[in-house]
């Protein structure tokens, strides 16, 4: 609504002072986050001009009212915490693909969570908020913003060496099969399409399906968005997963990337030349986790090459020497 972005601009203006009038800038938008979701819809701006508050010693204002106060927590600009970080994450797209909030947890949660997700949970009124699994201080501190690293989504708890650890804080970790939609065909052979909406929007038809670009998934764009929710990003490989003391040189190199020209040729050539599938994301080109791993269950794909690396090593496409010389010359 014009009305909506005109009193927001001129909020704005009036708080940094008329000689920079009509300039949006990055202090501007941090020191007036309620005005961000009608800048944004009214496509005033876009979402990457919002600028990023976390792990800064100069933004606290983009949460807190009055800034640093002598350790005690300067107050926050909203107790509503959804919606104060809803002021830049549009909530429905978080839990679209990462959680839902507002829910009440069960008692059998209750019984299960660590003393600092109950603690947070009882700050939040009794439901799931961001702050139950974002741990706010841990971004808020400069004392911990090493920290980065390590936990760069601030997790309560983390650093987590595997993204369920993180769940197992509320669901049971005897339900740890439901979690993992690599198990897709059940005991009795019967192939278990639940587990394709992990990924998949629309359950793939096998006797049809081709290739990738045959099938549709849950997220837009980014594609190892499919992945990262419960195995942690870390660049590899050529390095170690985990990378044992955090710092980044420690996980080798990014591969989640747009192959320069001449790995591309080579990879196509390679890939023609074999029994196996080295998919890229359709829409950029890029190589993502499924270029190498494959997620499904033997035996769900009927294409005999998309079937392969299917509950093998690693879930590796090739072998974890062999798939390296698909890109790389010795
Ligand atoms: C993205 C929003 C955000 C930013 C930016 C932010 N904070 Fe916070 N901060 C919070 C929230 C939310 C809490 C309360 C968390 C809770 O109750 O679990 C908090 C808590 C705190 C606390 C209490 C810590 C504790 O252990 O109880 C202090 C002190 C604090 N913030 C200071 C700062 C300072 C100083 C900055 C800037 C360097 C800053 N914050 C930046 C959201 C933020
Ligand atoms: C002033 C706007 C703003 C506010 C308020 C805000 N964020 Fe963010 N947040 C951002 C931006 C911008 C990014 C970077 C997004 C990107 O690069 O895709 C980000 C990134 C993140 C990330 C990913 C870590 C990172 O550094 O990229 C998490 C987790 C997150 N925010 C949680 C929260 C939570 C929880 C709150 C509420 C306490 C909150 N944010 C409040 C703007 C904000
Ligand atoms: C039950 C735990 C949980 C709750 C509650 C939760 N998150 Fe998250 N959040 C996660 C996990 C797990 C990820 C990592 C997902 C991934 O890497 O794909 C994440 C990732 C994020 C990211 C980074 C997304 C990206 O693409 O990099 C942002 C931003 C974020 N959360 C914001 C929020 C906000 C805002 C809220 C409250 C409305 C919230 N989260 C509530 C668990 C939670
Ligand atoms: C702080 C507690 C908490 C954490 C941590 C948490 N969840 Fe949840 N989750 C809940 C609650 C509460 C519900 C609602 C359960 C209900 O009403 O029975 C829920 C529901 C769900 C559901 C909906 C299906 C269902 O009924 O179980 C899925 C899927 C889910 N969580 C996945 C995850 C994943 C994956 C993670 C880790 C990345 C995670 N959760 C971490 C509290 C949590
Ligand atoms: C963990 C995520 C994930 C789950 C769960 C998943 N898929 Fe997929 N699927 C992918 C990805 C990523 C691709 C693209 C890479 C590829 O082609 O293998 C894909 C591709 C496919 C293809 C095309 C293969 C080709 O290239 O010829 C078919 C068919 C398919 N999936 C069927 C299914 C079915 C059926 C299920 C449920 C039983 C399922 N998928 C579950 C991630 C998943
Ligand atoms: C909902 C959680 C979840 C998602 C989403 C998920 N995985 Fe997994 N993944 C698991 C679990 C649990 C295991 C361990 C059980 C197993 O090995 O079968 C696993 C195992 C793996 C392994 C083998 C690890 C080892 O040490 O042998 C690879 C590789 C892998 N996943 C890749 C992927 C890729 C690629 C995607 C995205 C297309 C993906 N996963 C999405 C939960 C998940
Ligand atoms: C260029 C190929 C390649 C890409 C891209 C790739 N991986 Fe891997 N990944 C590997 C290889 C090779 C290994 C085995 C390393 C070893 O065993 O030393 C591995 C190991 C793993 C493991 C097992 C970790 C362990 O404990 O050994 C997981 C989980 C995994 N990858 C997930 C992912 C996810 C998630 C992505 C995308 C964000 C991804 N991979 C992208 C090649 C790749
Ligand atoms: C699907 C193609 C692909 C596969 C498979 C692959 N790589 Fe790469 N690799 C790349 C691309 C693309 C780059 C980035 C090159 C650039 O940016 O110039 C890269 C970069 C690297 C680098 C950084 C140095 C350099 O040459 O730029 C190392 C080290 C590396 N890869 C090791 C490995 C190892 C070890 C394996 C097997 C476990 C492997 N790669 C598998 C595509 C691949």
């Amino acid at each position: 609504m014009v009305f909506r972005t005109l009193a927001a601009l001129l909020i704005l203006c009036l708080s940094i002072g008329s000689s920079v009038a009509l300039a949006i800038t990055d202090e501007a938008l941090l020191s007036n986050p309620e005005q961000i979701p009608a800048l944004l819809a009214d496509e005033v701006i876009a979402f990457k001009e919002v600028p990023n508050p976390h792990w800064r010693i100069d933004a606290c204002v983009a949460c807190h009212l009055g800034g640093e106060n002598n350790n005690k927590m300067p107050s926050l600009r909203s107790n509503d915490y959804n919606g104060l970080c809803g002021n830049c994450h549009d909530p429905s797209l978080v839990a679209e693909y990462i959680h839902a909030v507002d829910i009440e947890p069960p008692d059998e949660f209750l019984d299960r969570m660590p003393d600092e997700f109950m603690e947070a949970l009882e700050r939040s009124g009794g439901v799931l908020t961001c702050i139950v699994c974002h741990d706010l201080p841990l971004q808020c501190d400069k004392e911990s913003f090493q920290q980065a690293e390590i936990n760069p989504l601030f997790f309560r708890g983390g650093p987590y060496s595997a993204r369920t650890d993180l769940c197992f804080n509320c669901h049971d970790p005897e339900d740890y099969e439901r979690y993992n939609p690599h198990d897709q065909v059940s005991d009795e052979g019967e192939l278990d399409t639940e587990q394709c909406f992990f990924c998949h929007n629309v359950t793939p038809n096998r006797s049809s399906v081709r290739s990738i670009e045959d099938v549709t998934f849950n997220v837009a764009e980014d594609l190892k968005k499919l992945c990262t929710g419960c195995h942690p990003y870390r660049p590899h490989p050529g390095g170690s997963w985990f990378g044992a003391t955090g710092n980044k040189g420690d996980g080798g190199p990014n591969h989640i990337k747009i192959p320069p020209e001449k790995i591309r040729k080579r990879l196509e050539i390679m890939v023609a030349k074999s029994e196996t599938i080295m998919p890229r994301e359709p829409e950029t080109g890029s190589i993502f986790c499924a270029t190498c791993h494959n997620p499904h269950e033997r035996g769900v794909q009927f294409l005999r090459k998309a079937d392969i690396g299917a509950d093998g090593y690693k879930r590796l496409r090739r072998g974890k020497f062999e798939i390296c010389l698909v890109c790389h010359e010795m």
